[in-house]
């Protein structure tokens, strides 16, 4: 299957049902079902997909929905790092499994994809949080290389973009589940040499407020959410002279951010949220 042929595609065929009518589908049958995240219940996530999990905030993320009771799957290119967090989470109780994969590689999104359902069932919670800032120290637009502007599409935009493709059709058949797209300030204020960062930002909120207008009545629920500047590599890398005890630690900003995922019933679809505006998750 090539990744233009998506998991919804797929499901449609199995179904037996027209490709325009996915999004219905789910509608009409939530009228008998109840759509979750329409309900306003609190979202208790039972199997999720955090990418860029083996640091930073991605690794906070994984650490708290697992202790929350939420079975983990752990995306990051470097083997080594992420297999030391899903072993602390397993060390704690929880459950965790980590693959190793390319999130701008367009081979790699089926893979990803149906590995996680294999190992935790179906994914009901997808954390679009790996990201990459491109060339540092980050250049301005004139000198940016187009093929770089390239990468980081690819990683920030459109692999998250294929991989809510073959996750969210089955999330809506099943009329569960929560999308989150980790973004950026940098996504709506021009900050001299965070072009291709804060465009491929930019672009990521507005797909997520387009998938939920799409997917509307549905039972999945789509947010972007910026995360505030924190204490994690990426920060380090971008400025770094940057005085670390004046940013956020990444574990209280997923506490917020779990926060958020548990009031998906209550926070309309499509919103663009500052992690710092809600409380955390005790
Ligand atoms: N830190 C901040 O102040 C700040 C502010 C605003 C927004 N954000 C956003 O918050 C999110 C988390 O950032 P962070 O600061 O925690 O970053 P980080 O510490 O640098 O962690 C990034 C994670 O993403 C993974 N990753 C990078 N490229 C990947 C790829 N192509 N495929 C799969 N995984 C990949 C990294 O592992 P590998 O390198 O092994 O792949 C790592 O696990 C990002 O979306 C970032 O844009 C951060």
């Amino acid at each position: 299957m090539n990744d233009e042929s998506t998991g919804s595609e797929s499901l449609i065929q199995a179904g037996g049902i027209s490709q325009p009518s996915l999004a219905d589908a789910a509608r009409g049958a939530d009228a008998a079902r109840g759509a979750h995240a329409a309900r306003g219940a609190p979202f208790a996530p039972r199997a999720a997909l955090v990418t860029g999990a083996s640091r930073g905030l991605g690794a906070a993320l994984a650490r708290e929905l697992a202790r929350r009771g939420a079975k983990v799957v752990l995306v990051a290119r470097e083997r080594a790092p992420l297999e030391a967090v899903a072993a602390e989470i397993a060390a704690q109780g929880g459950v965790a499994h980590a693959l190793a994969a390319d999130i701008g590689d367009k081979g790699q999104t089926h893979a990803i994809a149906g590995a996680a359902a294999a190992l935790v069932g179906p994914i009901d919670l997808l954390v679009h949080n790996a990201s990459t800032l491109g060339r540092t120290p980050l250049p301005i637009l004139l000198d940016t290389e187009c093929e770089d502007l390239g990468r980081v599409l690819e990683v920030n935009v459109v692999g998250p973009f294929r991989l809510t493709k073959v996750i969210a059709g089955a999330m809506a058949l099943r009329r569960r589940g929560v999308v989150v797209h980790i973004s950026s300030d940098a996504a709506v204020n021009a900050y001299p040499r965070w072009g291709a960062y804060g465009a491929s930002k930019a672009a990521l909120d507005h797909l997520s407020r387009t998938w939920a207008a799409e997917l509307e009545g549905t039972g999945v629920a789509f947010y972007a959410v910026d995360p505030g500047e924190m204490n994690t590599r990426m920060h380090a890398e971008a400025i770094p002279d940057a005085d670390p005890s004046a940013l956020a630690d990444p574990a209280d900003v997923a506490r917020r951010i779990v926060a958020l995922i548990g009031r998906a019933g209550e926070v309309p679809s499509g919103a663009r949220v500052e992690a710092a505006s809600f409380e955390e998750a005790p």
